[in-house]
């Protein structure tokens, strides 16, 4: 890890496990909240979070959170196993989704998770391939 860092918390993130989506970002928001974190950065961090995670549970094969704490930043990675997104440009444009009925019926599918995620974020990298995507979002204390 690079300089600064402090610690790492990870959680599992199953595909299509509607039940306990959502668990790895709330646990994020109450541990940052304990922390004193600045409430306006906690729910940026919460939104990123939490779009990361469902993205991982609906259109990933499943995957990982994690969030790294930096004395200055925050840094919250998703990393999922497949099957990558096939036109990330087009992924990143507000609108844009392939999530099915099924999934709408949910209230997912609005294609607003990955621009709200850049625009919440100060850093925003994102690789993907067929073996999976990684998102990696700083955000700066
Ligand atoms: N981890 C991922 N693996 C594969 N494809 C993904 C992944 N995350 C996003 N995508 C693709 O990018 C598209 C846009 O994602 P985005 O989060 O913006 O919208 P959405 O998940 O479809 O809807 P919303 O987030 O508004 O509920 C998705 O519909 C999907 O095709
Ligand atoms: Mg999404």
């Amino acid at each position: 890890m690079t300089e600064g860092f402090l610690k790492r918390y990870s959680f599992n993130i199953a595909a299509n496990d509607f039940m306990t989506a959502g668990k790895g970002s709330s646990t994020i928001k109450n541990l940052l909240k304990s922390m004193g974190i600045n409430a306006n950065i906690i729910r940026r961090i919460a939104i990123i979070s939490y779009e990361a995670e469902i993205n991982i549970v609906i259109h990933s094969f499943g995957g990982k959170l994690h969030c790294d704490l930096y004395e200055d930043k925050i840094i919250i990675m998703s990393e999922d196993v497949g099957p990558g997104i096939e036109d990330v440009d087009l992924a990143l444009t507000e609108g844009y989704s392939t999530a099915p009925e099924s999934i709408r019926e949910l209230g997912f599918g609005a294609g607003m998770g990955l621009p709200n995620m850049m625009k919440y974020s100060d850093e925003f990298d994102i690789t993907t391939s067929r073996e999976g995507t990684v998102i990696k979002i700083t955000i700066l204390l």
